[in-house]
């Protein structure tokens, strides 16, 4: 999944006392690459502003990915028939492959994953917050892979270009994954709205009402509320506004819901004409901020089971460290 105002914390400002001539000319060397649209590997030198930007953007990224496992591996037990459940396995466990890359990423910028787990765990870091909202019926499963991984997709897609090429490779193989989430999603929802019951059907249409503002503030604050963006933008991290990508999945999304059959809660969406796009209402900021600050329906359940998983799971990393201390002792003797 899923970045979403991954700019809305942290000081980003250019860092404008460099300290020596060298550092100047790497500056410069570092400004030239950006500008002509290269790449920065993690072993480049890059401004302390620019690798901090960086690990959080990245492990917020990351923190989402695991986190996003939680909502609907709820519904792994669940599923209505051996097929869905192969499905949702199989995404489960995607998007904790996600977060392996991205930890891996973030990583190659010198901040180690127990580090970036202890400040998920302490409540300090932040991951989407699409995934503070619970999963009431079985058709908010589909309705995530519709519109939450729809949604993660146009978000991601434009990091595909990021600057820092480790996260660029990483975003790759992601979006691939998410394109089979969005899918999988949408097919599961179009099964239930044109072969279901009519409880079915309603019970999409009550999962749909519900995601649906929260997956438009997906795309973190309006652009003029967005005071970081620029400086993200500048260094090839951002590529697209906030408000440009929450466009882009409004008109894709409203022709979607056409072909399920499903209305999309908002009075106020049009067709404009003359702006070529989909015209929608006013999103609820003060909800966003509330869950974002810690607030939101699930936020201390989803933190209590992140923080019990990685308890529970002490003896693995014991075991593995034990192991791998017994190779290397083995190696000097089988050489
Ligand atoms: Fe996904
Ligand atoms: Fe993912």
């Amino acid at each position: 999944m899923y970045t979403q105002a991954m700019d809305t914390q942290g000081p980003e400002s250019e860092d404008k006392t460099l300290r020596s001539v060298e550092e100047f000319q790497l500056q410069q060397r570092f400004d030239a690459t950006i500008d002509d649209g290269g790449f920065i590997e993690a072993k480049d030198w890059m401004p302390e502003n620019y690798r901090k930007t960086l690990v959080r953007q990245i492990s917020q990224h990351a923190h989402s990915e695991i986190v996003g496992m939680l909502p609907e591996g709820n519904w792994i037990t669940r599923a209505p028939t051996l097929k869905r459940k192969a499905i949702l396995l199989a995404k489960v466990q995607d998007e904790g492959g996600h977060g392996l890359y991205l930890y891996a990423a973030a990583e190659t910028l010198g901040t180690s994953r127990d580090q970036l787990l202890a400040a998920l765990h302490s409540g300090k870091a932040k991951y989407s917050s699409i995934f503070n909202y619970p999963t009431l019926t079985w058709a908010d499963v589909g309705t995530i892979g519709w519109l939450v991984d729809g949604a993660a997709i146009m978000n991601q897609v434009p990091i595909c270009r990021c600057s820092y090429a480790p996260y660029a490779r990483a975003m790759i193989r992601i979006c691939r994954e998410e394109s089979f989430h969005q899918r999988q999603g949408f097919d599961s929802l179009l099964v239930m709205m044109q072969n279901g019951t009519e409880a079915q059907k309603a019970m999409v249409q009550d999962a749909v009402n519900r995601w649906w503002w929260p997956c438009l503030m997906m795309f973190g604050p309006p652009d003029d509320q967005s005071p970081n963006s620029a400086q993200g933008m500048r260094w090839g991290i951002k590529r697209v506004s906030n408000d440009d990508l929450r466009q882009k999945f409004v008109d894709a999304t409203v022709e979607q819901a056409k072909v399920l059959g499903v209305t999309l809660p908002d009075p106020d969406l049009k067709w404009n004409e003359e702006r070529g796009h989909w015209d929608f209402g006013a999103i609820d900021w003060d909800e966003f901020w509330r869950v974002v600050n810690g607030n939101g329906p699930c936020n201390r359940e989803r933190l209590a089971a992140r923080v019990k998983a990685w308890e529970e799971g002490a003896w693995v990393r014991e075991a593995a460290l034990a192991h791998a201390a017994k190779q290397a002792e083995r190696e000097p003797q089988a050489a």
